[in-house]
């Protein structure tokens, strides 16, 4: 399960990142992100929603649908129970690692520090949300950092988008791109699911040719 997500993610090189206001949207929006070639999402836990919106997300056999912004112990449980098929969180947690990987759940912890990444290795972690990832330094300090941890994959997320996922996907160590823009609240709020759609293609487009 865990290579399989984890290739999934690989081989789309993008994972929105949902911030669910309306659960009522959810279905649109998966329809919207499908239809764009994004059959991924990480639904965060950043919302009395998000927990609804996974559901509906999971449920279709046509989205790898992941929990985000996963803080607790508690909220991997939840996020399991909701269908979540990949645990993400903001920053390094060894309890939310341990716990998904009792469940036997694929895990991006977030790190932000190469402190956070030997916490990481130390947990037998072999690929990471570098959060925030335009803040911390970005693509050059995903360089520095794969110095000590070469086997290390990063998927860099918070200020990510088309302007510089070219430097990003420079970094071999990078495997997917991590971001909102696709997703941005306004366009959801406004159920402009078209918008999405194209966003979506979008990105999909310009990673295809960043990687060809
Ligand atoms: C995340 O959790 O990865 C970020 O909130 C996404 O950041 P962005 O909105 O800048 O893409």
């Amino acid at each position: 399960a865990h290579e399989a997500a984890f290739a999934t993610l690989s081989r789309v090189g993008i994972v929105p990142v949902v911030v669910v206001d309306d659960p009522a949207r959810s279905s649109d929006l998966a329809d919207a992100l499908v239809a764009g070639g994004l059959p991924i999402a990480e639904i965060t836990f950043r919302t009395p929603g998000a927990e609804a919106a996974l559901r509906t997300f999971a449920d279709r056999p046509d989205m790898l649908a992941g929990a985000g912004t996963v803080l607790t112990a508690d909220q991997v449980d939840l996020a399991a129970e909701a269908g979540a098929r990949f645990i993400v969180s903001p920053g390094f947690s060894t309890a939310v690692v341990r716990r998904a990987q009792e469940l036997g759940l694929p895990v991006l912890p977030g790190v932000a520090s190469a402190s956070d990444l030997q916490a990481a290795v130390a947990e037998g972690i072999e690929r990471v949300k570098l959060f925030p990832a335009n803040r911390l330094g970005g693509p050059d300090m995903i360089a520095s950092l794969s110095e000590p941890f070469p086997e290390m994959g990063f998927l860099p997320s918070g200020g990510v988008g088309p302007g510089n996922a070219a430097a990003y996907l420079a970094q071999p160590s990078v495997f997917a791109l991590g971001g909102s823009w696709m997703v941005r609240r306004d366009l959801v709020a406004a159920g402009d699911m078209a918008a999405v759609a194209r966003l979506s293609a979008e990105a999909v487009a310009l990673v295809a040719s960043l990687r060809a």
